[in-house]
Parts: structure tokens; sequence; C-alpha cells
């Protein structure tokens, strides 16, 4: 995706996969300054640890409190944060909606949940309620996020009856855990919790879509998976690197011919 983008506006650059083990991030980054890397994204397990070691970060990274995208300047990094843009513009791009008129369940508070769910406590949603498997970091997070909110922000325990009440009264689902990333991972809800009129965003995302998305399209309900977030929050990414507005057409189809399907 990224090359495809380099490519459409003759900019000589590669983008190239390198794993770090986790913990190995300080000693890594000299390295990579050597190799040549003006930048990069990180994911899992470096978010958080990416974010205490760029000296700038901007809003975005300071809102997460992690950095997915860097920025290596002379002597120092400047971190940035693209994932809940990027879920915004994807979400945008699908269904248009109005935050303020949602009723919200985010089931997942690591990384990414815990991005969404900040976010999306300052858009002022109609409701807002947490939910994870762990309940002490929805509690904790539930707390830190309240006096961004409008509402009171909730929190359920997973796959309690509460849950199962807060999910009836849901416009917006956003399923946040890593449950899908196998074919066999089992569903993160019952499944008669999916339902006409229920929108669902999976962040997961696999080639032949996730089962969580399988069976809420299969129930009636509107479903998509993180492929749209992938790519915008890597379009955001292009632009913060090159200065450039993404050629968004080209990286779309990259994507899309890598994952054999379109989004
Ligand atoms: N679309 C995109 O662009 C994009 C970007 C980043 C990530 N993602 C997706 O988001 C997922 C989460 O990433 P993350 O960075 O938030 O990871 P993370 O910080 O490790 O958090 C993992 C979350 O999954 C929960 N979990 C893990 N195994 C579970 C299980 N067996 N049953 C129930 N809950 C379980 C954890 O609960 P506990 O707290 O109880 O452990 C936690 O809430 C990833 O799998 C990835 O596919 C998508």
């Amino acid at each position: 995706m990224q090359e495809a983008g380099f490519q459409a506006l003759g900019i000589d650059a590669e983008y190239l996969r390198v794993e770090i083990p986790d913990g190995d991030l300080p000693a890594a980054i000299p390295q990579l300054r050597k190799t040549g890397f003006r930048g990069w994204n990180c994911t899992l397990p470096h978010k958080e640890a990416m974010f205490a070691l760029c000296k700038e970060t901007d809003a975005t990274a300071k809102e997460a409190a992690s950095v997915n995208t860097v920025v290596a300047l002379e002597s120092d990094l400047r971190g940035y944060s693209t994932d809940a843009d990027g879920w915004e513009d994807a979400v945008k791009e699908a269904w248009n909606l109005d935050f303020r008129a949602q009723r919200i369940l985010v089931l997942g508070c690591g990384g990414v949940g815990r991005t969404l769910a900040t976010r999306l406590a300052g858009k002022g949603c109609r409701a807002l309620v947490l939910c994870n498997r762990s309940p002490e970091k929805a509690n904790r997070l539930a707390k830190e996020i309240q006096p961004l909110a409008k509402g009171s922000v909730g929190v359920v325990a997973w796959n309690s009856p509460e849950f199962g009440e807060a999910m009836q009264k849901t416009n917006l689902f956003i399923h946040a855990t890593s449950l899908g990333l196998s074919s066999h991972d089992p569903l993160p809800l019952p499944k008669t919790y999916l339902r006409p009129g229920l929108k669902i965003y999976d962040t997961v995302y696999r080639k032949e879509f996730t089962p969580l998305v399988r069976q809420a399209r299969a129930r009636g309900a509107e479903a998509l998976d993180g492929l749209g977030m992938l790519l915008h929050q890597g379009a955001r990414a292009f632009r913060i690197w090159t200065g450039k507005e993404a050629p968004l057409k080209d990286m779309r189809r990259a994507m899309e011919q890598a994952a054999g399907r379109s989004l």
C-alpha cells in the first residue's frame, strides 16, 4: 500500500518490515537510523514505548498516549498516532455517522480500544459503554476519559446480563479485542446480539473477513472490518512522511489486491 503510494507520486522510497522484540526498541532505533529509515510505523507491542521515546509528539499521539507513526529527524523522533483519525475516516467513508446520535459500546480496552474510546468520549455521543475481558482495564479507562465525555461513561462486565442489556440499546458496536485474528476464534459475543439495525465496526481484519463480520452480516447487521481503518491510518502516515496528499486510489487498489477482495 505504501509503496504503491510512493510509486504513484514518483517518490524514491521503500517500505520494509522489521521485527523488533519487545523491549529492544531503544537499541533498535540507532540501527534503523543508520540503515537509512526516515520514518516508520510501529505496531503491537511497541506503540506505548515509542510514545515515550519520541521527543516531540503531536495532539493525536498525546490523546492516545501511543505512537504508530514516526518521523526520524536529524537528532530526534517526532511521533503521531493516526489510528483514531484513520478509523474516523473509514467510518465516515462507509456510514457518514453523526457520533452525537450514537449509543456506542466498545469491547476491548487494550491499545486500539483505548484510543477509539478516548476519541469517542470527546465526540459527545449519546452513550458510551466500555467492556473488557479483564474488568479493571475498562474501569480505569472509563475513569480517565470521563472528564472528556458529555454523559457518564458506563462499564459492563464481559458477557454479563448487563452486557446483553447494553447491547440492546447500542447502535454502534466497536470490537477491539484480538479475537478473530484466527478463523478458529470464538465470537466475542453471543450471536443473538447481532441484529438488523446494529452497526458493527470490527477493528480486526482477515482476508476472508472475521467470524464476527460474517455472522453479523448473516444476521442482518451492517458490519465493516478493520481494513478501512488500516488504509486510512496508512494514508495519514503517508501524508506525514511526505508532506503530500496520499494517492488514496492507488493505495486502496494495492491493498485490495493484496487482500484479494474489496474493502
Ligand atoms: N484496523 C487497524 O488498522 C488496526 C490497527 C491496530 C490494531 N488492530 C486490531 O485491533 C486488535 C487489538 O489491538 P490492540 O493493539 O488493542 O491489542 P492489545 O493492546 O494487546 O489489546 C488486546 C485486547 O484484546 C483482549 N483480548 C485478547 N485476547 C482475548 C480473548 N481471548 N478473549 C477476550 N478478549 C481478549 C484484551 O483483553 P485483556 O485486557 O483482558 O487482556 C485486550 O482488550 C488487534 O488484534 C488488531 O487486529 C487493527
